[in-house]
């Protein structure tokens, strides 16, 4: 199957009332760990690149790994820019290749937002690419840009329908207390299902995104924390709050932290059981069937679209 858009994916979710998920890419390893999790469960999967990772990695290294994925698994795939910053950079990605683009103008004005995204839905409609936008503001680190939790803020229901309607947007991301990293919650974890159903109210059908959603598994902390790490106090979203938003409007959620924790963690254990080894391929394998096993635990347990790639 070639590379899809994310219109029937999220179709199918949401009637379905599961998620896809949407886990980001920077490598070979994380893409092939992925597309093993994926595989092995049969699940329809977005494989999102961030403008930090196309820095990395390279927007040509990337699509050519990812049409690998699609030409070995036979999936549906939609490769998405996570948080894309400006017109040039989704233009870029369409022209590129990408089949889902996100425009994140959510510290733009209310206006300046909806210029911004219109401007992109009408470039990318014409190209049958889809497009998520964002409303309100999450908390956390993207690339270089930490948004504190004070500069936060919760998207306001009473803006969507106007947002949606004037933009033509194909998903919508919004903050209902999630946060990007490992550090998510001081205190007890707490999301706003009020804004969740009041946003789904007022935009019946209408696919919704989660941001910030990894549960900061605690296994992957301990591991980096014995080995050396220093990830005292970090929390994540637990897995009960995500099957609830899976099972309502939220059809795709995205998963980054999880994935970092746990290469990250089988890494360092590597490292000080076998400090004679240097060949990569010992240690990116293992972290890479880590990884595998982490995206199988997320389709399974949080988002419920095992079995569901058609
Ligand atoms: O929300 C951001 C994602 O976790 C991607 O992170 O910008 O460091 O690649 P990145
Ligand atoms: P996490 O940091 O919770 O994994 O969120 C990732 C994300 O939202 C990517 O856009
Ligand atoms: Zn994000």
């Amino acid at each position: 199957m070639p590379l899809v858009n994310s219109r029937d994916m999220f179709k199918r979710a949401y009637e379905g009332g599961y998620a896809i998920g949407a886990f980001n890419v920077n490598n070979m390893e994380i893409i092939q760990g992925i597309m093993e999790g994926a595989t092995a469960e049969n699940a329809p999967v977005i494989l999102q690149v961030s403008a930090g990772a196309r820095k990395y990695a390279n927007h040509t290294y990337l699509m050519k790994l990812i049409e690998a994925a699609v030409e070995t698994s036979g999936l549906p795939i939609v490769v998405h820019l996570d948080h894309g910053p400006d017109f040039e950079t989704c233009k870029n990605c369409i022209d590129g290749g990408f089949t889902s683009v996100m425009i994140d103008g959510s510290h733009l004005s209310f206006e300046e937002n909806i210029a911004l995204t219109r401007r992109v839905v009408e470039y990318a409609h014409d190209r049958n690419i889809t497009v998520e936008a964002e409303l309100g503001r999450l908390a956390g680190v993207e690339d270089d840009i930490k948004v504190s939790a004070e500069d936060s803020s919760y998207t306001r229901p009473e803006d969507v329908e106007e947002f949606v309607t004037r933009t033509g947007c194909d998903s919508l991301a919004i903050a209902i207390g999630t946060s990007h990293g490992a550090f998510k919650f001081k205190g007890t974890p707490k999301l706003r299902f009020d804004i969740l159903e009041d946003v789904s109210r007022r935009l019946p059908g209408f696919p919704i995104v989660l941001h910030g959603a990894s549960s900061v598994i605690p296994e992957y902390v301990e591991m980096i924390n014995t080995y050396g790490g220093k990830m005292d106090g970090a929390q994540g979203v637990p897995e009960e709050m995500l099957r609830k938003a899976a099972s309502m409007a939220v059809c795709k959620i995205n998963i980054d932290s999880d994935l970092r924790l746990a290469f990250t963690g089988v890494i360092r254990k590597h490292f000080a059981e076998h400090p004679d080894h240097f060949d990569p391929r010992q240690y990116l394998s293992e972290a890479r069937s880590a990884l595998a096993g982490m995206v199988r635990h997320k389709i399974v347990n949080v988002l419920g679209c095992n079995g569901k790639a058609e």
